[in-house]
């Protein structure tokens, strides 16, 4: 680890110190939210692209952008939560020991992102909902499960960001809503940047590992990243918003072309930023395109 990892983790500390927050007096909850409105951009819910979105009227749109909100909030709780869990399991490693004060307010930030998408889907949600990912236990090396943790916390992130930049700043939403995505984006700039950083760290400090391991890897992460996207698509958010057979437009989405590309753009920075830290041991783009945030924390 040079002096320049360092630097950056102690620069990203000085960052959220500086935009350090209450989270129980930062955001003022209104008692209910506008359900004449759109809660995230009608372009950001499963069925846009296809005729499910067509055939559905203004009124059944806001309300499946209204409940999937609050699954992706409720998604958005359950990952912060395995992600923390993930974080203190090896935060105390040597291997770490350069990120460590950076990763202590990135558990804090994790800890109040939890806490107000929560509080948001209990307040306008009637709860959080429940967690359908299936956690199987780990078949890789101890060093490479722990890199694999890492990379899942990122993709997690990455994915997560693309609906926080794309709702920050949607007037049509509720300023409640944006301000949530708003706070979201701000702490997260700075969780992708250092994860970047550690996730090649574990992979240069990973031993003697055979190719066909890193392989397996490779495909656990791409594997991942899907049943994460698939997560959006919800039947129980069908049923809320009103569409009939809810399990059918489940399955029927799952297999539609529109929603295969539009999935493919969720995951495109993401993958990106993986095929460099494969092929060149860095998650960071040598090209100037979208490049994201990452450099304004340099
Ligand atoms: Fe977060
Ligand atoms: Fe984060």
């Amino acid at each position: 680890m040079n002096m320049n990892a360092q630097q950056f983790a102690n620069k990203l500390s000085a960052r959220s110190q500086s935009l350090a927050y209450d989270v129980h007096k930062y955001f003022d909850w209104p008692d209910q939210l506008p359900t004449d409105a759109f809660w995230i951009g009608p372009e950001l819910t499963t069925v846009y692209g296809t005729e499910y979105c067509a055939r559905a009227s203004e009124t059944t749109l806001k309300r499946l952008s209204q409940a999937e909100t609050v699954n992706l909030f409720s998604i958005f709780a359950h990952g912060e939560s395995a992600l923390l869990q993930t974080l203190m399991k090896s935060w105390l490693r040597p291997e770490l020991a350069e990120f460590f004060r950076y990763l202590t307010h990135f558990a804090d930030e994790e800890t109040k992102h939890t806490c107000f998408f929560v509080e948001f889907c209990v307040r306008y949600g009637g709860g959080v909902l429940p967690s359908r990912t299936l956690t199987l236990p780990s078949t890789f090396p101890p060093d490479v499960e722990r890199m694999l943790g890492f990379l899942r916390i990122l993709v997690f992130e990455e994915i997560g960001d693309y609906f926080n930049v794309r709702a920050l700043d949607d007037q049509r939403l509720p300023e409640l809503v944006r301000r949530v995505h708003q706070r979201h984006h701000l702490d997260e700039v700075g969780h992708i940047a250092v994860g970047w950083r550690i996730a090649a760290h574990l992979l240069a400090s990973l031993g003697d590992v055979p190719q066909s391991t890193l392989e397996t890897a490779k495909r656990h992460i791409e594997s991942y990243m899907l049943s994460s996207v698939q997560g959006f698509y919800n039947p129980d958010m069908y049923r809320r918003a009103g569409f009939e057979d809810p399990f059918g437009v489940h399955a029927a989405l799952l297999e539609h072309p529109a929603r295969a590309a539009a999935n493919d753009a969720i995951l495109t920075r993401a993958r990106r930023r993986l095929h460099a830290l494969w092929t060149r041991g860095t998650g960071e783009e040598s090209g100037q395109e979208d490049k994201g945030e990452m450099n304004d924390v340099k």
